[in-house]
């Protein structure tokens, strides 16, 4: 099977199947014993941090391939710090936003107008145009927007509405209100650290507050939810949903940790965290 498989962690490490191959990669969080031991000679290329950041096996693997994660087909290839242009721990997100859009589509005239902002190779963009939402996605990297442009056509959406922006959040949604441009569903992951489209610094201690102000002035008038995860260290849910909670009008909020879960038998492993508030 074409699919992403989290086969097991431990000692620092994490062995993930995407597709036809199996990847070693570090974990800091499984600081837990692998297991099942018997499964990491299967392997077919390691990523180390130790001594630089080192790719072993790296010619195992072809330039690029594909797996589906969650229903999305997605373009992988290994890049020099050891990402594969998907994060698999957003799954669950994105099955959400699939069935939250379906079931409120049911309810409204119009398709709802989904926004991801910081939205890398675009699998929630895609999770969200394959149910049906009107969408429109922003990085400031034009190699990502390349990427998920990419993924766009490996799931037959290079025709769905899909605005695909290049830019710096905060400028990008500034805009947008200047121009009264609102969306009903909206995503945010923002980094610990990034760079707009012109090099602006991005430190969420500092922008996140102001970027979920500027998320306010673009939702609509009859908004379904407002999605904020973090892999950021000390963001906890609680500090999500305070800051969600501080910015948005009444409504309920969810929270949650971010889990990277395998098949049976396989330990769940924790990846960031989760606060959404649905209107
Ligand atoms: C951690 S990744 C997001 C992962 C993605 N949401 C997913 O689930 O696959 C962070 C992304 O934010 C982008 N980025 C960083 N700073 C930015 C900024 N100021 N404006 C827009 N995008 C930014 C990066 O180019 C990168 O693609």
């Amino acid at each position: 099977m074409n699919h992403y498989t989290l086969l097991d962690s431990g000692h620092g490490r994490k062995l993930e199947r995407f597709g036809d191959y199996t990847l070693d990669r570090p974990c800091a969080q499984a600081v837990w014993k692998p297991t099942h031991p018997e499964l990491w000679d299967t392997a077919d290329a390691a990523f180390s941090r130790k001594d630089g950041l080192e790719w072993r096996g790296r010619s195992n693997l072809p330039d690029s391939w594909e797996a589906t994660v969650e229903g999305v087909r997605m373009k992988l290839a290994t890049t020099d710090f050891g990402h594969l242009g998907v994060f698999p721990e957003t799954r669950d997100l994105w099955h959400w936003i699939r069935q939250t859009i379906q079931t409120q589509s049911k309810t409204r005239k119009e398709p709802l107008n989904f926004l991801n902002l910081f939205a890398y190779s675009g699998g929630a963009t895609l999770a969200a145009a394959q149910a049906g939402a009107h969408c429109c996605h922003v990085d400031a990297s034009k190699g990502m927007v390349s990427w998920a442009r990419e993924n766009a056509s490996l799931n037959n959406l290079k025709d769905h509405p899909i605005r695909w922006i290049v830019d710096d959040v905060n400028k990008f949604l500034q805009r947008e209100a200047r121009r009264s441009r609102s969306y009903d569903a909206i995503l945010l992951d923002p980094p610990s650290f990034g760079r707009g489209k012109s090099g602006e610094l991005y430190k969420i201690e500092q922008a996140l507050l102001e970027t979920l102000k500027h998320v306010k002035d673009v939702l609509s008038n009859q908004p379904a939810f407002v999605y904020l995860t973090s892999h950021t260290p000390g963001f906890t849910p609680t500090v999500l949903s305070n800051l969600l909670h501080q910015v948005l009008p009444n409504g309920n909020l969810e929270q949650g940790e971010m889990l990277l879960r395998g098949e049976k038998n396989v330990l769940s492993v924790p990846c960031g965290t989760w606060s959404r508030w649905i209107a």
